[in-house]
């Protein structure tokens, strides 16, 4: 048989087919596949030749934990684990001009204090980098440039160069190996790369810091190819239109996933926010029918967030279901048990959910929040604005506990919040616990509409003594 040395390659997965085809059926993305010469299809087994014996050790043995790169960004040490360990790989997506250059710049700025820190950009020239590091008042800093894009020139410099703490190449897809056909961005050549430097990190012991752009057509390869070769992946995500960035990380051999960082992008870079839920709440304004405040936690850290919910009558023969921050199909479950189970119709009405101040949630203890922003929106009845709201719905409308209640109360409390609608179990243990808030026990959907619709008539009862 012919010896075929062509693959088409999908470049948002990396999987490999025999054949062209429109659409990749490992990740359902269209017009990602194409021909990448030089790469087999299917690789070589492994011929003749002997290897080596291995030789295994036990699970308890004198291995040293070196001490981990502090950059002092506290939001990007957090989210990495408590720093960067030497010899780790760390893969930074996240889309075109999120702030990707802007935040390993200012990091590498903090780490070049007391460890040797090399930037190669194959993206911007050295003054564009200098400028950018100027207005973010980082000139000072002792970290190395270079604009450069040639992989091998990388490695016999980085194989020459000593005491290195810390590279960053930005980005991926600009970096090219020469023995190879195909162009730079391919995946081929984001892979082979991404091996090489992340191998060169491994052997001198160095933390690799790796930017790679999500994109969306398919000549260009995403970072999603390269996740299951480095240690770490971090996403840095956000709005466009709101100053807000989350750095959220996917996966870490070295510390938690599911911990985010939060910052601000200002004029002069990215600025650490500590007390995230502080941030988002700002905008707030109390007494709006269809606003909850969601007491949420975002990896190790409780995060207040406010849904708004808006209720329309539709002039569509399918009513508009449209969600910004939370998820499609969990806001279809949410209005279908309000329907099924409690009665409550949104037949013939827009519905419209948001997560305000760009965050992206996914816990599914913010159904309850969402269950009782839709209902305050289709009364148009506002909840008490000093009220938090969490817990899980099920598909027969009962309200189900979860995780880490006290750290959620306790944020609400720090941020002047003094009431509660949480799932039964945890209300009650609250009351006992906690005089200081008004807990309201849920434990069906049922018995927050309930307790909303009294709410309007103490309310309506108040107005009118007044
Ligand atoms: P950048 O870091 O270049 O994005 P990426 O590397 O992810 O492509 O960030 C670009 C955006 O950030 C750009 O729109 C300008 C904005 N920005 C600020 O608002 N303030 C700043 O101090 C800097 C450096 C950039
Ligand atoms: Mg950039």
């Amino acid at each position: 048989m012919a010896k075929r040395n062509t693959s088409y390659t999908c470049q948002n997965c990396g999987t490999s087919y025999g054949k062209w085809a429109g659409q990749c059926d490992s990740c359902g993305e269209w017009n990602t596949i194409i021909e990448e010469k030089g790469v087999e299809a299917v690789p070589k087994g492994l011929g003749k030749g002997k290897g080596n014996a291995i030789e295994f050790v036990g699970l308890q043995g004198a291995s040293e934990e070196a001490p981990r790169l502090v950059s002092t960004v506290k939001e990007f040490d957090r989210v990495c684990g408590g720093g960067l360990v030497p010899g780790s790989a760390i893969l930074v997506g996240g889309d075109p001009g999120i702030g990707k250059s802007t935040l390993l710049l200012q990091v590498v700025g903090m780490l070049s204090a007391k460890n040797s820190c090399i930037y190669v950009s194959g993206e911007e020239s050295v003054d564009q980098i200098r400028m950018r590091a100027r207005r973010l008042g980082l000139e000072e800093k002792d970290v190395s440039l270079a604009a450069a894009t040639s992989v091998r020139d990388l490695i016999t410099t980085l194989e020459k160069s000593s005491k290195v703490g810390v590279v960053v190449i930005d980005s991926i897809q600009t970096m090219f190996i020469d023995s190879l056909d195909s162009a730079p961005g391919t995946v081929a050549q984001v892979r082979t790369s991404a091996q090489e430097l992340i191998r060169i990190a491994k052997r001198r012991g160095f933390s690799l810091l790796i930017v790679g752009h999500v994109t969306k057509e398919g000549t260009i390869a995403g970072p999603r190819v390269l996740e299951h070769m480095v240690d770490t992946v971090l996403y840095f995500e956000g709005d466009r239109g709101h100053q807000f960035r989350i750095l959220r990380a996917i996966k870490n051999r070295f510390g938690p996933t599911d911990e985010i960082g939060v910052f601000e992008m200002t004029e002069t870079g990215l600025m650490e926010v500590e007390n995230p839920s502080a941030l988002f709440l700002a905008q707030r304004r109390g007494d709006i029918s269809g606003a909850t405040v969601f007491a949420g936690i975002e990896g190790s850290r409780p995060v207040l967030v406010e849904i708004q919910a808006l209720v329309a009558p539709s002039s569509l023969g399918t009513p508009r279901r449209a969600v910004v921050g939370w998820d499609t199909g969990r806001l279809s479950m949410v209005l279908a048990v309000l329907e099924a189970r409690c009665g409550i119709s949104f037949a013939g009405k827009d519905v419209y959910l948001n997560v305000a101040g760009g965050l992206r949630v996914s816990e599914p203890a913010a159904d309850l929040a969402v269950a009782a922003a839709l209902i305050s929106a289709l009364n148009d009845e506002p909840l008490p604005s000093d009220s938090v709201v969490f817990g899980e719905v099920g598909l027969s409308g009962e309200v189900r506990p979860v995780g880490q209640a006290d750290l959620r109360l306790k944020e609400a409390q720090k941020l002047g919040f003094s009431r509660c609608y949480t799932p039964g179990q945890e209300g009650k243990k609250k009351q006992q616990i906690d005089i200081g808030f008004q807990s309201n026990a849920i434990e069906h959907l049922r018995g927050l509409i309930d307790l909303l619709s009294d709410n309007t008539d103490q309310s309506s009862k108040r107005l009118g003594a007044v």
